[in-house]
Protein backbone atom coordinates (compact mmCIF):
# COMPACT_ATOMS: atom_id res chain seq x y z
CA UNK A 1 0.00 0.00 0.00
CA UNK A 2 1.09 3.68 -0.97
CA UNK A 3 2.43 5.50 1.87
CA UNK A 4 0.21 8.61 2.46
CA UNK A 5 3.72 10.85 2.47
CA UNK A 6 5.17 9.09 -0.56
CA UNK A 7 3.12 11.15 -2.59
CA UNK A 8 3.60 14.90 -2.85
CA UNK A 9 0.10 16.62 -3.97
CA UNK A 10 0.52 19.69 -5.88
CA UNK A 11 2.09 22.36 -4.17
CA UNK A 12 1.52 25.76 -5.75
CA UNK A 13 1.99 29.27 -4.93
CA UNK A 14 0.33 30.56 -2.10
CA UNK A 15 1.08 32.57 1.08
CA UNK A 16 0.56 31.51 4.61
CA UNK A 17 0.98 33.27 7.80
CA UNK A 18 2.16 30.78 11.19
CA UNK A 19 2.98 32.28 14.77
CA UNK A 20 6.28 31.23 15.50
CA UNK A 21 6.60 28.24 18.23
CA UNK A 22 8.59 28.15 20.98
CA UNK A 23 10.16 25.84 23.79
CA UNK A 24 9.67 26.96 27.68
CA UNK A 25 12.54 25.81 29.19
CA UNK A 26 12.22 25.63 33.20
CA UNK A 27 14.15 28.76 34.12
CA UNK A 28 11.29 31.15 32.11
CA UNK A 29 13.15 31.58 28.87
CA UNK A 30 12.21 30.57 25.62
CA UNK A 31 13.79 29.26 22.39
CA UNK A 32 12.07 29.61 18.59
CA UNK A 33 11.32 25.70 17.60
CA UNK A 34 12.41 24.98 13.97
CA UNK A 35 10.44 24.09 10.88
CA UNK A 36 11.73 21.21 9.05
CA UNK A 37 10.93 19.64 5.58
CA UNK A 38 8.88 17.48 5.16
CA UNK A 39 9.89 13.79 3.64
CA UNK A 40 7.47 13.77 0.62
CA UNK A 41 8.74 16.74 -1.22
CA UNK A 42 12.04 16.34 -3.05
CA UNK A 43 15.39 16.17 -0.69
CA UNK A 44 17.36 19.60 -0.21
CA UNK A 45 14.36 21.44 0.41
CA UNK A 46 14.85 23.90 3.66
CA UNK A 47 11.75 23.91 6.19
CA UNK A 48 8.86 25.34 4.49
CA UNK A 49 5.09 24.02 4.47
CA UNK A 50 3.83 21.15 2.47
CA UNK A 51 0.37 22.64 0.43
CA UNK A 52 -2.04 19.63 -0.69
CA UNK A 53 -4.80 20.60 -3.19
CA UNK A 54 -6.82 17.21 -3.20
CA UNK A 55 -10.29 17.08 -5.26
CA UNK A 56 -10.90 14.59 -3.22
CA UNK A 57 -8.79 12.07 -1.31
CA UNK A 58 -5.36 10.68 -1.48
CA UNK A 59 -6.18 7.73 -3.24
CA UNK A 60 -8.62 9.34 -5.98
CA UNK A 61 -9.71 12.34 -7.71
CA UNK A 62 -13.04 11.23 -7.86
CA UNK A 63 -15.73 12.87 -10.64
CA UNK A 64 -16.92 16.12 -9.34
CA UNK A 65 -16.06 19.26 -11.05
CA UNK A 66 -14.00 21.13 -8.55
CA UNK A 67 -13.48 24.38 -9.68
CA UNK A 68 -10.02 26.88 -8.82
CA UNK A 69 -10.00 29.67 -6.71
CA UNK A 70 -10.20 33.13 -8.53
CA UNK A 71 -7.68 36.01 -8.83
CA UNK A 72 -7.21 37.88 -5.43
CA UNK A 73 -9.35 35.20 -3.73
CA UNK A 74 -8.39 34.47 0.50
CA UNK A 75 -9.43 32.93 3.78
CA UNK A 76 -8.25 32.20 6.54
CA UNK A 77 -8.48 29.04 9.29
CA UNK A 78 -8.55 28.94 12.65
CA UNK A 79 -8.76 31.91 15.61
CA UNK A 80 -6.23 32.98 16.91
CA UNK A 81 -8.30 33.57 20.50
CA UNK A 82 -9.98 30.37 20.28
CA UNK A 83 -9.82 28.33 23.87
CA UNK A 84 -11.50 25.55 22.63
CA UNK A 85 -11.77 22.90 19.60
CA UNK A 86 -12.98 25.56 16.90
CA UNK A 87 -12.56 24.14 13.70
CA UNK A 88 -12.27 20.07 13.03
CA UNK A 89 -9.89 21.16 10.49
CA UNK A 90 -7.34 22.02 12.69
CA UNK A 91 -4.66 18.68 14.10
CA UNK A 92 -1.77 17.76 15.47
CA UNK A 93 0.31 14.75 15.23
CA UNK A 94 2.86 12.99 17.95
CA UNK A 95 5.47 12.17 14.92
CA UNK A 96 7.35 8.66 15.73
CA UNK A 97 9.10 10.01 12.00
CA UNK A 98 8.28 11.86 9.49
CA UNK A 99 5.92 9.82 7.72
CA UNK A 100 3.95 9.46 10.91
CA UNK A 101 0.45 11.14 10.08
CA UNK A 102 -1.78 9.24 12.64
CA UNK A 103 -3.46 9.60 14.66
CA UNK A 104 -4.66 13.14 14.78
CA UNK A 105 -5.04 15.00 17.67
CA UNK A 106 -6.89 18.14 18.95
CA UNK A 107 -4.12 19.37 20.71
CA UNK A 108 -1.04 19.51 21.22
CA UNK A 109 0.27 15.96 22.19
CA UNK A 110 1.72 16.12 26.31
CA UNK A 111 4.02 13.09 25.54
CA UNK A 112 7.44 13.64 24.24
CA UNK A 113 7.64 12.70 20.35
CA UNK A 114 10.54 11.74 18.93
CA UNK A 115 9.73 12.64 15.13
CA UNK A 116 8.76 16.03 15.96
CA UNK A 117 5.18 17.55 16.18
CA UNK A 118 3.13 18.22 12.84
CA UNK A 119 0.87 21.23 12.75
CA UNK A 120 -2.17 20.25 10.01
CA UNK A 121 -4.64 23.36 8.79
CA UNK A 122 -7.37 21.72 6.20
CA UNK A 123 -9.54 24.67 5.01
CA UNK A 124 -13.23 24.88 4.06
CA UNK A 125 -13.91 23.31 0.80
CA UNK A 126 -17.42 25.24 -0.24
CA UNK A 127 -17.31 28.60 -1.85
CA UNK A 128 -20.23 31.25 -2.19
CA UNK A 129 -19.22 31.76 -5.21
CA UNK A 130 -19.43 35.43 -5.41
CA UNK A 131 -16.92 36.87 -2.82
CA UNK A 132 -13.36 36.57 -2.85
CA UNK A 133 -13.03 37.65 0.53
CA UNK A 134 -15.25 38.52 3.57
CA UNK A 135 -14.90 40.55 6.87
CA UNK A 136 -13.91 37.56 8.82
CA UNK A 137 -12.09 35.85 5.96
CA UNK A 138 -14.77 32.89 6.95
CA UNK A 139 -17.56 33.70 6.00
CA UNK A 140 -17.71 33.02 2.46
CA UNK A 141 -16.53 29.68 2.57
CA UNK A 142 -18.93 26.48 4.04
CA UNK A 143 -16.73 24.12 6.09
CA UNK A 144 -17.94 21.03 5.38
CA UNK A 145 -14.44 19.37 6.42
CA UNK A 146 -15.39 15.87 7.36
CA UNK A 147 -12.02 14.44 8.76
CA UNK A 148 -8.12 15.09 8.08
CA UNK A 149 -7.99 14.23 4.29
CA UNK A 150 -11.01 12.36 3.77
CA UNK A 151 -13.59 14.26 1.19
CA UNK A 152 -15.46 16.82 2.05
CA UNK A 153 -19.51 16.38 1.70
CA UNK A 154 -21.62 17.69 -0.57
CA UNK A 155 -21.44 21.67 -0.51
CA UNK A 156 -24.74 23.59 0.83
CA UNK A 157 -27.40 25.84 -1.35
CA UNK A 158 -25.32 28.85 0.63
CA UNK A 159 -21.96 27.84 -0.62
CA UNK A 160 -22.68 25.86 -4.02
CA UNK A 161 -18.90 25.84 -5.09
CA UNK A 162 -16.92 23.35 -4.49
CA UNK A 163 -13.08 24.08 -4.32
CA UNK A 164 -9.74 22.25 -3.83
CA UNK A 165 -9.40 20.81 -0.36
CA UNK A 166 -6.51 22.92 0.53
CA UNK A 167 -4.36 21.75 3.63
CA UNK A 168 -0.79 22.49 5.31
CA UNK A 169 1.59 20.40 7.11
CA UNK A 170 3.95 21.56 9.26
CA UNK A 171 6.45 19.96 10.49
CA UNK A 172 8.43 21.26 14.09
CA UNK A 173 11.34 20.69 15.22
CA UNK A 174 10.37 19.83 18.92
CA UNK A 175 13.12 16.37 19.33
CA UNK A 176 15.76 19.00 19.80
CA UNK A 177 14.43 19.79 23.18
CA UNK A 178 13.16 16.66 24.34
CA UNK A 179 16.48 15.95 26.52
CA UNK A 180 15.82 19.34 28.20
CA UNK A 181 14.06 19.22 31.88
CA UNK A 182 10.73 19.38 31.12
CA UNK A 183 7.37 20.14 33.56
CA UNK A 184 7.28 18.14 36.22
CA UNK A 185 3.21 18.63 36.71
CA UNK A 186 2.66 16.77 33.26
CA UNK A 187 1.97 19.60 30.93
CA UNK A 188 3.83 20.17 27.89
CA UNK A 189 6.37 22.84 27.50
CA UNK A 190 5.78 24.08 24.02
CA UNK A 191 3.89 27.02 23.94
CA UNK A 192 2.52 29.29 20.58
CA UNK A 193 3.65 33.01 20.30
CA UNK A 194 0.85 34.38 21.36
CA UNK A 195 0.91 32.77 24.53
CA UNK A 196 -1.34 29.30 22.90
CA UNK A 197 0.27 26.04 25.28
CA UNK A 198 -3.14 23.67 24.16
CA UNK A 199 -2.93 24.85 20.12
CA UNK A 200 -6.31 25.80 19.31
CA UNK A 201 -6.10 28.47 18.29
CA UNK A 202 -3.64 27.20 15.85
CA UNK A 203 -4.36 29.13 12.50
CA UNK A 204 -3.17 29.93 8.85
CA UNK A 205 -3.89 32.10 5.98
CA UNK A 206 -4.56 31.43 2.23
CA UNK A 207 -3.79 33.69 -0.97
CA UNK A 208 -4.70 32.41 -4.21
CA UNK A 209 -1.60 33.01 -6.41
CA UNK A 210 -1.67 30.12 -9.13
CA UNK A 211 -0.82 31.51 -12.45
CA UNK A 212 -3.27 31.61 -14.88
CA UNK A 213 -5.34 28.71 -15.11
CA UNK A 214 -3.16 26.72 -13.53
CA UNK A 215 -4.82 25.22 -10.76
CA UNK A 216 -7.84 24.81 -12.90
CA UNK A 217 -6.16 22.70 -15.31
CA UNK A 218 -4.54 20.41 -12.42
CA UNK A 219 -7.96 20.02 -11.02
CA UNK A 220 -9.48 18.91 -14.44
CA UNK A 221 -7.00 16.66 -14.90
CA UNK A 222 -6.68 13.05 -13.64
CA UNK A 223 -3.31 13.18 -12.56
CA UNK A 224 -2.38 12.75 -9.07
CA UNK A 225 1.11 13.83 -6.73
CA UNK A 226 4.19 14.13 -9.02
CA UNK A 227 2.60 12.64 -12.52
CA UNK A 228 1.54 16.21 -12.62
CA UNK A 229 4.69 17.38 -13.09
CA UNK A 230 6.79 17.48 -16.37
CA UNK A 231 4.02 19.59 -18.39
CA UNK A 232 1.11 17.33 -17.62
CA UNK A 233 0.15 19.42 -16.43
CA UNK A 234 2.48 21.34 -14.14
CA UNK A 235 6.14 22.53 -14.29
CA UNK A 236 7.68 21.71 -10.67
CA UNK A 237 10.65 23.69 -9.64
CA UNK A 238 13.88 22.13 -8.24
CA UNK A 239 15.02 22.18 -4.56
CA UNK A 240 17.54 25.55 -5.09
CA UNK A 241 14.48 27.14 -6.92
CA UNK A 242 12.00 26.52 -4.29
CA UNK A 243 14.59 27.76 -1.32
CA UNK A 244 15.56 30.73 -3.32
CA UNK A 245 11.92 31.96 -3.27
CA UNK A 246 11.64 33.32 0.04
CA UNK A 247 9.24 36.09 1.70
CA UNK A 248 11.64 38.60 3.50
CA UNK A 249 11.07 38.19 7.14
CA UNK A 250 8.81 40.87 8.66
CA UNK A 251 9.45 40.53 11.95
CA UNK A 252 10.96 43.31 13.90
CA UNK A 253 11.98 41.22 17.65
CA UNK A 254 14.48 39.04 18.27
CA UNK A 255 14.03 35.49 17.64
CA UNK A 256 16.93 33.52 17.94
CA UNK A 257 18.81 32.55 20.76
CA UNK A 258 17.39 32.81 25.01
CA UNK A 259 14.09 34.78 24.72
CA UNK A 260 13.25 36.32 28.38
CA UNK A 261 9.71 37.00 26.52
CA UNK A 262 7.53 35.31 23.78
CA UNK A 263 7.65 37.25 20.34
CA UNK A 264 4.63 38.88 19.19
CA UNK A 265 3.55 40.12 22.63
CA UNK A 266 4.29 43.28 22.28
CA UNK A 267 6.32 43.09 25.13
C1 LIG B 1 17.93 30.48 31.43
O1 LIG B 1 19.12 29.79 31.12
C2 LIG B 1 19.81 30.28 29.94
C3 LIG B 1 21.02 29.38 29.69
O2 LIG B 1 21.82 29.31 30.81
C4 LIG B 1 20.16 31.74 30.11
O3 LIG B 1 20.78 32.21 28.93
C5 LIG B 1 18.91 32.53 30.39
O4 LIG B 1 19.22 33.88 30.62
C6 LIG B 1 18.19 31.96 31.62
N1 LIG B 1 16.95 32.69 31.85
C7 LIG B 1 16.65 33.24 33.03
C8 LIG B 1 15.32 33.93 33.09
O5 LIG B 1 17.38 33.19 33.98
C1 LIG C 1 7.09 5.74 10.91
O1 LIG C 1 6.17 5.69 11.98
C2 LIG C 1 5.00 4.94 11.69
C3 LIG C 1 4.08 5.08 12.89
O2 LIG C 1 3.70 6.41 13.03
C4 LIG C 1 5.35 3.50 11.40
O3 LIG C 1 4.18 2.78 11.05
C5 LIG C 1 6.34 3.45 10.25
O4 LIG C 1 6.77 2.12 10.08
C6 LIG C 1 7.55 4.32 10.56
N1 LIG C 1 8.40 4.38 9.38
C7 LIG C 1 9.71 4.22 9.45
C8 LIG C 1 10.45 4.37 8.17
O5 LIG C 1 10.30 4.00 10.50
Amino acid sequence: MKSLLSAVALAGLSEAALRFGCFKHQNGSYQQVPIMANDALPPGIQGGMTIYYTQQDFFSNGNQKITSFPKGFRMTAGKVTATSKYSKGLKFVCLQNKSTRFPELDEFPTQKCVGGIMTVHHFPACWDGKNIDSPDHQSHMYDTINDAFVNAGACPASHPVRVPQVAYETLWDTAKFNNMPWPTDGSQPFVLSYGDKKGFGTHADYMFGWKGDALQRAMDSSCMFNACENGRPLKSQQPAQMNACKVKSSVDEKLDGWLSELPGMGM
